[in-house]
């Protein structure tokens, strides 16, 4: 087998949110795993967060028994967009592109969508509960500010009020990624979602792209529900690890 440089860097915005110094790597490969303790061993890394595929089976196990720790399991769905008709939206329900000025308004709204939200973050019995939250909240709010974090922000409103929103950015001019979405808990289980993912749907194909793909937990039934309806399928899966090097040195 050939040797792949693995694909790890130290992540600036995970070192922000918990004032730690943070690596992340992907598509992690058992032939990396030296390579990698190098890397976070030369740069002071104190965590990774690190992902393989999960056919990657020895790899995982190899993980494991070098102190990894699993945190998640993330889920990825694609949908192709002439695929099949996009349905017509509720008209319970607006889906619009966010005002900048309403950054605030979402990012409040996201630390209720996604307090104790079962990811890798909050899994990590070593990370504070209340910086986890954080992460979710500054991500929509970046998303709304920043245009290499999302191309669109779309909200969903609920009897006059913003009630959800989805995040999509173009990984190239075909592929739309969902990155970030959530419905304020008080509306759950009314249809938003399925709104704001038709919307995001409508949007991607206003922009000629050939299809949209979203990831989710394993565990996040709500998601997938809304997706399999809509036409997603499952494309492919990523166990999450996170390994402390001051636990395994
Ligand atoms: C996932 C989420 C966006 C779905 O939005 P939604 O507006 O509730 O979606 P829908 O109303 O279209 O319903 C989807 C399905 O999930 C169910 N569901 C929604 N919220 C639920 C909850 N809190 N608990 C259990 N089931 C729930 C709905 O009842 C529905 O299933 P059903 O028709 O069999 O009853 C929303 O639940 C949410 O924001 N969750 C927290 C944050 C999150 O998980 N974001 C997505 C990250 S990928």
């Amino acid at each position: 087998m050939t040797f792949v440089q693995p694909q790890v860097h130290l992540s600036l915005i995970d070192e922000d949110r918990f004032g730690i110094r943070i690596a992340r790597a992907i598509n992690v490969r058992a032939d990396q795993l030296d390579a990698i303790d190098s890397f976070c061993i030369t740069n002071q890394v104190r965590m990774l967060i690190a992902r393989c595929f999960v056919d990657e089976l020895s790899t995982a196990q190899d993980m494991e028994s070098r102190g990894y720790s699993l945190m998640d399991t993330l889920i990825y769905f694609k949908r192709k967009l002439a695929a099949a008709a996009i349905p017509d939206f509720s008209s319970a329900v607006l889906i619009r592109p966010v005002e900048q000025e309403e950054a605030e308004i979402v990012a409040t709204l996201a630390v209720d969508m996604f307090r104790g939200y079962k990811g890798h973050y909050h899994a990590d019995r070593r990370l504070n509960p209340a910086d986890c939250d954080h992460v979710y909240s500054s991500w929509a709010y970046r998303s709304i500010q920043l245009r290499q974090v999302a191309d669109v922000v779309l909200v969903a409103e609920h009897e006059g009020q913003v009630a959800g929103f989805i995040a999509l950015r173009m990984n190239s001019k075909s592929e739309g990624e969902g990155t970030l979405y959530g419905v304020s808990p008080a509306v759950q289980g009314h249809g938003i979602g399925r709104n704001l993912i038709i919307g995001a749907l409508r949007w991607l194909e206003s922009t000629g792209a050939d299809h949209m793909i979203i990831s989710t937990q394993i565990t996040n039934v709500p998601s997938q529900k809304v997706w399999v309806r809509l036409g997603f399928e499952p494309m492919h899966a990523h166990y999450t690890f996170h390994k402390w090097y001051d636990e395994s040195a």
